[in-house]
C-alpha cells in the first residue's frame, strides 16, 4: 500500500511534466568508490578506457540491438549533449513529431514539428518512445532517422531493429542506471560525427564518466535493472490504476484526471512513476 494517500500523490504526479528513473541503490554501491580521474590530455589511458567502454557497450547491447553498421562511437554528456551537437551541426531542416522529446526544438531554428513524419525532412525520434515510455515501430520515410534511445536499458526486454536509414543512435546512462547527474551518453554513427570527431581527437571528454560507465556495464547485464524493478512498477500501477509502460519508471493512463500529462492529443497521459518509489 502506497503512502501518502492517493489524493496527495496524484497531485504530485499531475504536476510533473518530466520523467526520471529513481536512484538505483545497486548502482550507487558500484560507483561510490570510483576515484576522480585527473589525467592530463595526451595521456594514453583515457582513449584506451574509451575504446574499452565502446567495446563493452557493443557487447552488452548486441543481443538486443544491432549496432554493427554504426562504425563510430563517441562519449557525450547524455543524450541532451548528442541533440545539441546534432542541432549545432545539421545544415538542413529536420523534424520531430508532436509528443516526442522537444529539447531539440528549443535550441535550434531549423526544427519543424509535425503530427506525422514528413518524407522531406530528417527525423529525430525517440525509441523507446518518450510520449508513452513504450517501444514503437519506425516510420517508413526516405530521409535519415536520428534515434534518441535515451530509454534503452530501461525496459526489461529490448528488441529494436534500427532501420537502414538510421544514421545515428544516441544512448544514455541517465535512465537505465538512474545516473542523470553524472551526464553519460554514447553516440553511435555511420559517418564520422561533424563535431564530436574533432573534440574527441583532442581528448575532450569527462574521463571519470567513462570509468563510471565501465563499472556499471561490468556489473549489470543490459536489461537486468529494469527486469528487477518492473515488479515494483507493476505493484504501483495496479494500486493506482495505471498501465505500466515498457520503461520501468513510466506508466500511462486514459483517466481524464491526468489529461494535463498528455504529450499530444492522441496519446494517453504519461506518468513519472519515480515519485512513487520512495513511498513503497
Ligand atoms: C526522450 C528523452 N531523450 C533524452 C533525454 C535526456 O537524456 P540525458 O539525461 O541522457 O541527457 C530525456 C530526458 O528526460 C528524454 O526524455
Amino acid at each position: 500500500m502506497l503512502s501518502p494517500n492517493h489524493t496527495k500523490l496524484f497531485k504530485l504526479l499531475k504536476s510533473d511534466p518530466w520523467v526520471q528513473a529513481p536512484e538505483i541503490p545497486e548502482v550507487r554501491d558500484v560507483i561510490k568508490n570510483i576515484p576522480v580521474t585527473n589525467l592530463r590530455r595526451g595521456n594514453p589511458k583515457p582513449p584506451q578506457q574509451l575504446r574499452h567502454l565502446e567495446q563493452l557497450y557493443r557487447d552488452r547491447i548486441a543481443p538486443h540491438c544491432d549496432l554493427s553498421a554504426f562504425e563510430h562511437c563517441y562519449i557525450v554528456a547524455g543524450v541532451t549533449d548528442a541533440i545539441t551537437q546534432f542541432v549545432a551541426t545539421h545544415r538542413e531542416c529536420w523534424q520531430i513529431t508532436r509528443g516526442d522529446y522537444e529539447y531539440a526544438l528549443t535550441i535550434g531554428n531549423r526544427g519543424l514539428i509535425h503530427d506525422e513524419p514528413h518524407n522531406r525532412f530528417s527525423l529525430i525520434m525517440s525509441n523507446p518512445y518518450c510520449g508513452t515510455g513504450n517501444i514503437i515501430g519506425f516510420p517508413d520515410i526516405d530521409k535519415p532517422i536520428y534515434c534518441d534511445m535515451a530509454y534503452a536499458g530501461s525496459t526489461p526486454e529490448l528488441n529494436i531493429e534500427l532501420p537502414d536509414n538510421c544514421e545515428q543512435a544516441w544512448f544514455s546512462f541517465s535512465k537505465s542506471h538512474g545516473l542523470v547527474g553524472e551526464r553519460i551518453g554514447l553516440v553511435f554513427t555511420k559517418q564520422p560525427h561533424p563535431s564530436l570527431s574533432l573534440s574527441q581527437a583532442v581528448g575532450m571528454w569527462n574521463y571519470t564518466s567513462v570509468d563510471i560507465a565501465i563499472a556499471c556495464l561490468e556489473k549489470f547485464s543490459y536489461c537486468e535493472i529494469p527486469q528487477k524493478y518492473q515488479i515494483v512498477q507493476h505493484q504501483i500501477c495496479s494500486e493506482l490504476g495505471f498501465t505500466p509502460s515498457d520503461c520501468f519508471f513510466i506508466a500511462t493512463t486514459q483517466d481524464p484526471e491526468f489529461d494535463c500529462r498528455k504529450r499530444a492529443p492522441d496519446l494517453p497521459a504519461r506518468i513519472n512513476l519515480s515519485h512513487c518509489w520512495r513511498y513503497i
